[in-house]
C-alpha cells in the first residue's frame, strides 16, 4: 500500500518537474538535454520501469500503464515543443532574410581621373591640334637648367633659399617648368613647337592661393621669324579653345630674365565676373600665364643662333586654369583628397 503510495507520488512529482524543466528549454540544444535527461537510458523513467518489478504481481498492470502513461505523455511534450522550436527557428530566419524593398540602393563609385590629370590632358589634346609635341623634362635638376642657362644673374632672388628647395649643393627641385628649354634646344635643332607640362616646386607658404607644388604647362616655338603677336594669338586661340567662350584675357609687361620682351596675361575672373573676389584677390583678373620672346643669350646656351632664329615661351599655371574654369577658391583642395571635391567634376 505504502509502496503504491510512494510510486504514484514518485510519477507526479516526476511530471510536474519535468513541465517547469520544459518551461526553461529555449532552444533545440536545451531539448535535447532535457530528452536526455528524462527519458533517456539512465532516467527516471527507465528507473521506474525498473522499480516495477518490485511491485507485487496483481498491482503491476495498473503501475505499468501510469508509468507508460507518464512515458507518453513526456514523449508527446517533447515532440510538441520540437515542432513549436522549429516553426519559431524558421520564422526568425525568415524574420532576418527580410528585404525591404523600400530601402535605397547602394551607390558604388567608379574610380575616375583626377581633375588635374583630366584637365591637363585636355590642355595637352588642345596644344597638340594647334601643332606642338611634347617633352617631359626632370623635376630634380640642376641649378645651371633651372636658373643659370635661363640668364639668371647669380644674384637673383629666385636662386634664394627661401624660394628653391635644393636637394645638394648641386641639385634643386625645379621651381618651374622652363628648365626644360634648354635640355630641348640641344636636342633638336628649330623650327621646335613643344609643350612641356609638369610639376613645379617652390619654397612658399601654403594659402588658398600658393602651394609647394603646382603644375605648369611650359611652351615655346622658335623658329625663323617668330613674332611677338605669334605668342599673343597662340595664347589667345589657346584660352578660347579652353575656356569654350570668347573669355577676356589681358597682357600685361612683366620681367623675367629668360626672355625680352617678357609678359604677364591675366583671365578675367569668371567667378565674379570681373566684380572683385578672393580668388582675383579683388582686382576681377586671375595671372594664369607668363610669357614672353626667348631671350638671345638663352638661344645661345641652347646652341641656337639668335640672329637667324627668335622664339616664344609661355609657362602656364595649371592649377590657376583649372581654378577659374570650375570656380574653385583654394588650390589646397587639389590635394586633400576629399571624396566630394573628387567626384564634383562633371564628366570627369
Ligand atoms: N617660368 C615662369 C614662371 O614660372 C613663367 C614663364 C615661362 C615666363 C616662360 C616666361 C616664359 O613664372
Amino acid at each position: 500500500m505504502l509502496r503504491r503510495i510512494l510510486l504514484q507520488k514518485k510519477i507526479e512529482t516526476l511530471s510536474l518537474q519535468f513541465k517547469n524543466d520544459l518551461s526553461e528549454v529555449r532552444n533545440s540544444a536545451d531539448l535535447d538535454l532535457l530528452k536526455i535527461k528524462y527519458l533517456g537510458m539512465k532516467g527516471p523513467v527507465r528507473e521506474l520501469m525498473k522499480e516495477l518489478r518490485t511491485v507485487p504481481e496483481q498491482e503491476r498492470p495498473l503501475f505499468g500503464k501510469s508509468i507508460n502513461d507518464l512515458k507518453t505523455e513526456l514523449e508527446r511534450s517533447v515532440e510538441t515543443f520540437e515542432a513549436l522550436l522549429v516553426n519559431r527557428e524558421q520564422e526568425s530566419q525568415l524574420n532576418a532574410e527580410t528585404i525591404d524593398v523600400t530601402l535605397p540602393g547602394r551607390h558604388r563609385f567608379p574610380g575616375r581621373k583626377h581633375i588635374i590629370t583630366a584637365a591637363l590632358e585636355e590642355i595637352i589634346d588642345i596644344l597638340i591640334g594647334m601643332g606642338f609635341t611634347v617633352e617631359y623634362g626632370p623635376d630634380i635638376d640642376t641649378d645651371y637648367y633651372n636658373f643659370e642657362a635661363l640668364n639668371f644673374a647669380p644674384d637673383h632672388p629666385a636662386r634664394d633659399m627661401q624660394d628653391t628647395f635644393y636637394i645638394s649643393a648641386d641639385y634643386l627641385l625645379r621651381t618651374h617648368t622652363s628648365n626644360t628649354q634648354v635640355r630641348v634646344m640641344e636636342k633638336h635643332e628649330p623650327p621646335i613647337r613643344v609643350i612641356a607640362p609638369g610639376k613645379a616646386y617652390r619654397n612658399e607658404n601654403v594659402s588658398a592661393r600658393s602651394h609647394v607644388f603646382f603644375h605648369q604647362i611650359e611652351g615655346f616655338y622658335i623658329d625663323k621669324n617668330v613674332t611677338f603677336s605669334d605668342l599673343i594669338s597662340t595664347l589667345d586661340e589657346f584660352i578660347k579653345k579652353l575656356f569654350k567662350s570668347d573669355i577676356k584675357t589681358r597682357f600685361r609687361p612683366s620681367y623675367f630674365p629668360f626672355v625680352e620682351p617678357g609678359m604677364e596675361v591675366d583671365i578675367w575672373c569668371l567667378k565674379c565676373k570681373g566684380e572683385g573676389c578672393p580668388i582675383c584677390k579683388h582686382t576681377g583678373w586671375l595671372e594664369v600665364c607668363g610669357a614672353g620672346m626667348i631671350h638671345p643669350e638663352v638661344l645661345k646656351n641652347g646652341g641656337i643662333d639668335p640672329e637667324e632664329y627668335t622664339g616664344y615661351a609661355w609657362g602656364m599655371g595649371l592649377e590657376r586654369l583649372i581654378m577659374l574654369k570650375y570656380g574653385i577658391d583654394d588650390i589646397r583642395r587639389f590635394t586633400e583628397n576629399d571624396l566630394r571635391f573628387l567626384r564634383s567634376f562633371p564628366g570627369v
